[in-house]
């Protein structure tokens, strides 16, 4: 049996995808690459693209809705596109290996791990290897020359679309977050850092090792402004 590959590309520039990962996938037979709208580009497909020799591959994007899934619960649209990569993976991996690349590392909020997940239930003994890559906050943080937690600070790392009292509640009690998919909540989110007193004390990272990459480091300045998806917001005390 063929193996299936999750492979982290890194958050945006190809000089950060590991040596592991390219290595990986140069021997596999199929790419599958997500995307999240179907006349979109895959991210994580673009990031490795210069890199790859794609000539003798097959290199099939699926598309995976972005809608929440949240406390295990999801809609019948994502499962059914987990479904359905899932089939079409199993299909390839009779050619070859199959690699899936996705943007950042596998284990931070990726549709990797559904797919990870979904494929294990229709195929329990299939091999499935995981390979790491950098996280959008690991590079974020580097941008920034600032650490993510120091000695015995607490770090969370939290979507910002939770809700205000949850969002409250880890914001006092954490020494470091990391908001990610702040892009369509920045209104709320100032509000909740200004009444706790950390807009200062928060920056953050647009496009994070992409050609629009920049930092804001005054949050004030981006209100009425829209902000990509790709950007992060570290508040470190
Ligand atoms: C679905 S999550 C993917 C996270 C990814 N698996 C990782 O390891 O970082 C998407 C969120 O990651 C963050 N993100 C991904 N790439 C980024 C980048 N290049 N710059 C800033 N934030 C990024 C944003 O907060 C975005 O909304």
């Amino acid at each position: 049996m063929n193996t299936f590959y999750i492979i982290g590309t890194g958050p945006g520039d190809p000089e950060l995808i590991t040596v592991k990962g390219l290595r990986t996938m140069e021997k596999c037979a199929t790419l599958v690459a997500p995307k999240a709208k179907v006349n979109g580009d895959s991210t994580a497909l673009g990031i490795v693209k210069g890199l790859l020799n794609l000539d003798d591959k097959k290199v099939v994007e699926v598309c995976f809705p972005m809608h929440k899934v949240n406390n295990g619960r999801s809609s019948r649209e994502v499962e059914a596109a987990w479904q359905e990569a899932a089939r079409l993976i199993l299909d390839h991996l009779k050619e070859g290996d199959v690699a899936f690349p996705t943007l950042g590392d596998p284990a931070v909020y990726s549709t990797g791990f559904y797919v990870y997940a979904t494929l294990k239930e229709m195929a329990p003994d299939m091999e499935i290897k995981i390979i790491p890559g950098i996280t959008a906050m690991s590079c974020c943080s580097a941008m920034g020359n600032q650490p993510l937690c120091l000695g015995g600070e607490v770090l969370a790392v939290v979507p910002a679309t939770f809700d205000d009292d949850r969002l409250r509640a880890i914001l006092a009690n954490c020494d470091s977050v990391v908001l990610m998919k702040v892009h369509t909540v920045l209104p709320r989110l100032l509000g909740l850092l200004d009444e706790l007193g950390l807009t200062k004390r928060a920056v953050c990272y647009e496009q994070c090792g992409m050609a629009g990459e920049k930092v804001h480091s005054d949050l004030r300045q981006l209100v009425g402004r829209e902000l990509h998806y790709f950007s992060t917001i570290i508040i470190r005390k």
